[in-house]
C-alpha cells in the first residue's frame, strides 16, 4: 500500500519505517529540512534502538522516502498518518496548532482519489470531527483558489469554451472539477509504543484500536495492519486484538490507557512513601501485588516518578477536558501531584544525609527520561537539577546517550561530564536518576573513592544494594 506519514518525529518515523519493512512504500513528510536532509542521508535526528538500520533498509528497498513537499507526499498515499507533536500549552491544554496545520495543508492537496487520513497524535476527544472540519475547509478553500482561476478567462486551445481554464499546474480545469468536494475519512488510530523500544512496540503491540463509522476507510487499515495483526512477514506470536470503535472512543481510549499506567506509578510511589516510613521495603511489595493478575508486575517500578513527552502532557490534557465538561479529575489531579512531590522528596533525602545543599556537588548518573532514548521532555533529572540549583548546590550529570552526542538543548544549570569517572570526582552524592544499563556494572567502588562522600541514592531501585554496600558506598533508595 502506498502510505504517506506526516511528521517524522519519534511516532511518524517509527511507523514510516515499520510500515516500509512490511512491504508498502512509504513516503514520511516534515517540515523540518534539516531533519529530512539527514534523513536522506541517513542520519537520525533521534536516538531509538534499532532505527537507523531499519530506516537504512527500507530507503536501500526504495519503500522509504523523505521529503519536506506534503502535497507530493501525500499525492499517490492512499493513506495519510498524522504524526506531528501535541505538546502542552502553559494551561495544560494541548497545543494543537501542528496538527490543524497540516490538516488544512491536506485539505488544500487532496485530489478525486479517496484517502484514509489516520490520526495518530494524541488529540483530545472530538479532534477527529474538528480534522475533519479543517480538511473540508482546506478543500474549500484550494475550490474558491481554482474557481476564482476559472474567472480569470479560458485558456489556449480551449477558446469557446468558458468553462475552462489553466490549472496551477497547467492542466485543464473544468467548473465541476473546480468545485468537487475531496473524498475521505478521518480515522482515530491511537499510537501505544513507548520510547526505548518503539520497534518491538510497533510490531509487538497488545492490540491495535481504529475509531471510525467508515466501513471502507476501516478495511483500508485493516488490510495495511494485516502483517502485524496475522503475524505474517516473520512476525511471530499470537495473532493481535483489532479494536474497532468509535472516533471519541479511540481517542479516549489513547488518554485513559496514559491516565491509568501514569495512576499505577503514583500508586507505588505512594506506597513507597508509606513504606519508607513504616519499615516496609516497596521493591517486595510490589512483587507481592504484581503476582495478583488483576494488578500485574508492570509499572510498578516506584523511583523518581514518571516524565516524558507523553503522561505529563495527556494527563494534563485529560484534566482540562474533564474540567471543560463540568468534571473535576480529582483521581488524576492526585496522580499529577503525587508525581511532582516525588522529586521533591528525592531532594528532601539528600538534605537528611548532607544537611545543607549549598556548596555541595551532586552527580546525576542518568538525564533522559528513560533509558535506550535521547528524549529529555519532561524528565525528572530537570526537575532535580532546577531543585538543587535553587538551592545552591553544583550539578554535574553524566548520561549515555546525552554526553555521547554532546545535545545540550534545554539543559542549563548543570555541567554535562562526558565520562562517569569525571562525574563521581568530587561529588557529595550520586543519584541514579535513570536505569541505563551500563549503571548495572559501574565500579562503585572505585566511584566512592573519587567521591567526597560516598553517598548514592538509587533512585529508580535498580541496582543491587547488598552489593553495593559491600563497596562502600552509603546507599538509599526509593520506598525501603
Ligand atoms: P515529535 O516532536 O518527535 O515529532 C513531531 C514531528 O512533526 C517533528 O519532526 C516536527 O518537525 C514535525 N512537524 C510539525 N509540524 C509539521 C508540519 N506542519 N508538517 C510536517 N511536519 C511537521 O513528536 P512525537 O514524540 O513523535 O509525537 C507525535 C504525536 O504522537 C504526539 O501527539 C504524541 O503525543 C503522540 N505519541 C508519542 C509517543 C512517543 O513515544 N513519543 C507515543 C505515542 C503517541
Ligand atoms: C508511554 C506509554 O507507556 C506508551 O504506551 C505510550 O504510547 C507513550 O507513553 C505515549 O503516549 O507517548 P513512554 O513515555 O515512552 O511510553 O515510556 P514509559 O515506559 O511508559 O515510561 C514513562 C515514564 O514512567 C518514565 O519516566 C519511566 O521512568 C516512568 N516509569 C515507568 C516509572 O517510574 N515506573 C514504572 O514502573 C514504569
Amino acid at each position: 500500500m502506498r502510505v504517506a506519514v506526516i511528521g517524522s518525529g519519534y511516532v511518524g518515523l517509527v511507523t514510516g519505517a515499520c510500515l516500509a519493512r512490511l512491504g508498502n512504500s512509504v513516503t514520511c513528510v516534515d517540515n523540518n529540512p534539516a531533519k529530512i536532509e539527514g534523513l536522506r542521508r541517513g542520519r537520525l535526528p533521534i536516538y531509538e534502538p534499532g532505527l537507523e538500520e531499519l530506516v537504512q533498509e527500507g530507503s536501500d528497498r526504495g519503500l522509504l522516502h523523505f521529503t519536506t513537499d506534503l502535497p507530493a507526499g501525500i499525492q499517490n498515499s492512499q493513506v495519510v498518518f498524522i504524526a506531528v507533536g501535541t505538546p502542552s500549552l502553559p494551561s495544560g491544554d494541548p497545543d494543537l496548532r501542528y496538527v490543524e496545520a497540516v490538516a488544512r495543508e491536506i485539505g488544500q492537496h487532496l485530489d478525486e482519489q479517496y484517502r484514509v487520513i489516520v490520526n495518530k497524535s494524541t488529540v483530545p476527544i472530538g479532534s477527529g470531527d474538528w480534522v475533519r472540519m479543517l480538511i473540508l475547509d482546506g478543500a474549500a478553500e484550494a475550490a474558491k483558489q481554482r474557481l476564482s482561476s476559472l474567472e480569470a478567462g479560458p485558456v489556449e486551445g480551449s477558446e469557446g469554451d468558458p468553462d475552462k481554464t489553466t490549472s496551477r499546474g497547467g492542466g485543464v480545469l473544468t467548473l465541476e472539477k473546480a468545485r468537487w468536494v475531496p473524498q475521505f475519512d478521518v480515522v482515530s488510530n491511537p499510537e501505544f509504543l513507548r520510547e526505548g523500544s518503539a520497534i518491538h512496540d510497533t510490531f509487538n503491540p497488545d492490540r491495535i484500536v481504529v475509531g471510525s463509522d467508515s466501513p471502507r476507510a476501516i478495511a483500508i487499515l485493516r488490510e495495511l495492519y494485516e502483517p502485524i495483526l496475522n503475524r505474517q512477514g516473520g512476525l511471530s506470536g499470537d495473532p493481535v486484538p483489532w479494536v474497532v470503535t468509535d472516533l471519541a472512543s479511540a481517542e479516549m481510549i489513547k488518554y485513559a490507557a496514559n491516565a491509568f499506567l501514569a495512576t499505577k506509578i503514583s500508586f507505588i510511589n505512594e506506597i513507597a512513601n508509606i513504606c519508607e516510613r513504616t519499615g516496609a521495603d516497596v521493591t517486595q511489595v510490589a512483587e507481592g501485588i504484581g503476582l495478583d493478575k488483576r494488578i500485574g508486575r508492570a509499572f510498578l517500578n516506584a523511583g523518581l516518578g514518571w516524565g516524558g513527552s507523553c503522561f505529563p502532557k495527556d494527563l494534563a490534557a485529560l484534566i482540562r477536558t474533564a474540567a471543560d465538561y463540568g468534571y473535576e479529575a480529582r483521581l488524576l489531579r492526585a496522580a499529577v501531584e503525587v508525581n511532582q512531590e516525588q522529586r521533591q522528596r528525592l531532594v528532601e533525602k539528600l538534605q537528611q544525609v548532607l544537611k545543607v545543599l549549598k556548596g555541595k556537588t551532586i552527580g546525576l548518573l542518568g538525564l533522559t527520561f528513560k533509558p535506550n532514548t535521547d528524549d529529555l521532555r519532561d524528565a525528572p533529572s530537570l526537575a532535580l537539577i532546577e531543585h538543587l540549583h535553587k538551592l545552591g548546590a553544583k550539578v554535574k550529570a553524566y548520561d549515555p546517550v546525552v554526553s555521547a552526542s554532546g545535545m545540550r538543548e534545554g539543559l542549563s544549570h548543570v555541567v554535562v561530564e562526558t565520562d562517569v569517572l569525571r562525574l563521581a570526582e568530587g561529588c557529595d552524592a550520586l543519584v541514579l536518576v535513570t536505569e541505563w544499563q551500563e549503571f548495572q556494572s559501574l565500579d562503585y567502588g572505585h566511584l566512592a573513592s573519587l567521591m567526597r562522600r560516598p553517598l548514592l541514592i538509587d533512585a529508580r531501585n535498580c541496582l543491587d544494594r547488598q552489593a553495593l554496600r559491600q563497596t562502600g558506598m552509603t546507599v538509599l533508595g526509593v520506598g525501603w
